[in-house]
């Protein structure tokens, strides 16, 4: 399986073949930190940003990396070039160690596990340029504050994927304790109102996105044909858009037509998502 390439601690393993030990913690508590990203034209996208926010995350969560920038990066093209695929997905995932024993004491770890994941990126399907995709509202728990940290902790986020498929939906918008919308799963979230994009603030519980990131970056670089503006959002904001999307970097912009059984203006992909589909991969390409 040739197109499913794990690179673990330096070694490429074949992904059905890949193996870590069960007293690893990111195994045992989630204590690890990711990213996810792609390549175009088999040039890993954004990989600089990726790798520092990946020791942001690690920061935010006092994960000391054994490993430095630079002997992941050279991982991470190693694992690319050992893949015979034109175009990949990559996930680099930093554990804090291998346990001695069972506990939380992080003192029991020893050196980070770094697994590199890489795979052949499947392109988008075409229905959800053409249908759009269907999503739920899904009240968090816990309440976060600030930038949220890209941790191997998804508990929430599993839970809010999981209600949007049992109610045949894509995915799920998650709301914080304040009751304002803060992002997809795994993905950020956007609305078009009266001819300005919105999306909302990282302060709310959201994480700092790189395709997010991007879009303010070509607002900034005045490629957009309307204003971006940061703003905290209700469930009432989105349903009452004239347009929505998701965007993550490995699925780009993705329309949503669909929130809670109704529709987004229309219900079909809205004319001013689809234009800034085309030239964020104008930009990024
Ligand atoms: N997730 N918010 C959350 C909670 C995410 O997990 C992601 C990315 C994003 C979008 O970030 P970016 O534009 O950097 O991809 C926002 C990826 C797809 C993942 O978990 O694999």
């Amino acid at each position: 399986m040739k197109d499913f390439l794990i690179n673990i601690n330096g070694q490429i393993h074949n992904g059905p073949e890949a193996r870590i030990s069960v007293f690893d913690r990111g195994f045992l508590y989630g204590d690890s930190v990711y990213e996810s990203t792609r390549t175009f034209n088999r040039k890993p996208f954004r990989i600089h940003q990726h790798i520092d926010r990946l020791f942001l995350s690690a920061e935010k969560i006092s994960l000391l990396p054994t490993y430095s920038k630079e002997q992941i990066l050279s991982e991470v093209l190693k694992t690319i070039k050992a893949s015979p695929c034109s175009d990949l997905t990559i996930r680099i995932v930093l554990t804090r160690g291998t346990n001695t024993d069972l506990g939380l004491d992080t003192d029991l770890s020893g050196d980070n596990n770094l697994i590199i994941f890489t795979k052949e990126i499947k392109p988008n399907p075409a229905w959800w340029l053409t249908d759009g995709v269907s999503m739920i509202f899904y009240q968090k728990k816990i309440e976060v504050s600030g930038s949220l940290p890209k941790t191997g902790n998804y508990q929430e986020n599993i839970l809010g994927n999981r209600e949007a498929h049992q109610q045949k939906a894509y995915d799920a918008f998650m709301i914080n304790t304040f009751g304002f919308v803060t992002e997809g799963t795994t993905s950020n979230a956007w609305i078009i109102k009266d001819g300005t994009l919105y999306t909302p603030p990282l302060s709310d519980g959201v994480l700092d996105g790189l395709t997010r990131k991007t879009l303010f970056e070509m607002a900034k670089r005045q490629k957009l044909s309307l204003p971006l503006v940061e703003k905290r959002l209700t469930p009432e904001d989105f349903k009452n858009a004239d347009e929505c999307f998701i965007t993550s970097t490995t699925r780009n912009i993705v329309p949503v037509t669909k929130i809670e059984e109704r529709n987004i203006g229309p219900g079909i992909p809205g004319r001013i998502t689809l234009e800034l589909l085309r030239i964020y991969l104008e930009f990024v390409n």
